[in-house]
């Protein structure tokens, strides 16, 4: 059989990163897409980086977007690039839409105008059911986004879908409840912590400034969910699906975790809370229900909250310590 062929938009975050290493395993010629920066940050790659093929493109040029699908020529395309950090979507509304929004469609014109046979994976979010409205959230939950970024993913969610009815493509939009690892960007809540707790443990730091604490959030870990992405491409035919563990935890509890995790049982002396990391509206709760997923692609979350904690708090210490030799 011939070498499957995939293309990754977003190879140098978090779930890029992962979505490599798992593809590679299975044989695949990987493609990623990488914008032009100053210096680069290929950091969450650099091990696998002469196994890959880098293809430099943005989500804000279409050229650039069908230049690098016909190039690659994939079987399967990942759409996972985007502005993906929530508070940074208020600052800078308009790029967020250009991005994660509009950079689906353009993903999906490249596709449908160069190799609509591909297969389409779109990172929705569980940002999108926002001010929730029934719980836990499944794939029929309505959405009520909260943010400029949730605005964004429910349009690349719905662009997603049309071009599957208007085209007959294969294309699925994977709704993704918040997943992390040691990769997690520094600014998302989780990875904040576990450095932060790192630092404290370490004497390097004293504190960590947090915004609000009883947010409460379906955490899974993300070399788990990249395996979710490729098994919906696997199927016969396209659907959508959540993708969730199913129980979910509050920041403090999150907080409490990370310093237990050290072997501090108060964890309240180092938290100070600060209105700088306050929203300007706030998704209070979310846990998904993933029976579809369970049922259709046999998949099942492995890391458990306390396992995905501890990773990443050690993780951190052993980074740190590197760091300082
Ligand atoms: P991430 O670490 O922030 O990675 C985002 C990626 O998008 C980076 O590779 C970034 O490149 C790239 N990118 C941003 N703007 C771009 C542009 N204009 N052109 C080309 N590439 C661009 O995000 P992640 O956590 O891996 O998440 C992956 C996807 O899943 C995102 O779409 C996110 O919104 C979505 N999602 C994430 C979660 C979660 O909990 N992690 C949950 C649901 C959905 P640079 O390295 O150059 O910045
Ligand atoms: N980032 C951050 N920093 N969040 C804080 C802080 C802080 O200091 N203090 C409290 N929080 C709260 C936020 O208000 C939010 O309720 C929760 O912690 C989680 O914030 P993030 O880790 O930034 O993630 P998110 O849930 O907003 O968004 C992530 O998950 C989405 C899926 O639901 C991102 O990965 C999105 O890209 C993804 O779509």
């Amino acid at each position: 059989m011939a070498q499957k062929r995939a293309l990754i938009t977003g190879i140098t975050g978090q779930d890029g990163s992962y979505l490599a290493e798992f593809l590679l395993a299975k044989n695949y010629k990987v493609f990623g897409l990488t914008r032009r920066t100053s210096t680069p940050n290929y950091e969450r790659i650099k091990h696998i980086e002469d196994k890959i093929e880098l293809i430099p493109g943005d989500l804000l040029d279409q050229q650039s977007l069908t230049s690098a699908v016909e190039y690659s020529n994939p079987d399967e395309i990942y759409n996972l690039a985007a502005q993906s950090f929530v508070a940074t979507s208020w600052s800078q509304p308009v790029l967020t839409g250009e991005f994660t929004a509009l950079g689906a469609t353009r993903m999906l014109e490249a596709l449908r105008q160069v190799k609509p046979k591909a297969k389409f994976y779109q990172a929705s979010s569980s940002e999108m059911f926002g001010k929730v409205v029934e719980t836990p959230q499944t794939e029929k939950t309505p959405f009520h986004p909260r943010s400029p970024y949730g605005v964004a993913k429910v349009y690349g969610h719905w662009i997603t879908i049309n071009y599957r009815e208007s085209y007959d493509l294969f294309a699925v939009s994977g709704i993704l409840f918040n997943h992390e690892s040691p990769r997690r960007g520094l600014e998302f809540v989780t990875r904040k912590i576990s450095n932060g707790v790192a630092r404290i443990k370490l004497g390097l730091s004293k504190n960590i400034a947090l915004g609000n604490l009883d947010a409460k959030r379906d955490w899974g870990f993300a070399g788990d969910y990249v395996e979710a992405m490729w098994l919906m491409l696997q199927q016969d035919n396209p659907g959508d699906y959540v993708i969730a563990t199913g129980t979910n935890h509050s920041v403090e509890e999150f907080v409490k975790a990370a310093f237990e995790a050290i072997g501090e049982g108060s964890w309240k002396k180092y938290v100070k809370i600060s209105k700088e990391f306050m929203r300007p509206a706030e998704v209070d709760f979310l846990i998904g229900d993933a029976a579809k997923a369970q049922k259709i692609l046999g998949w099942k979350p492995k890391v458990s909250f306390k396992q995905l904690v501890k990773m990443m708090v050690d993780s951190d210490i052993e980074l740190l310590k590197k760091n300082s030799k």
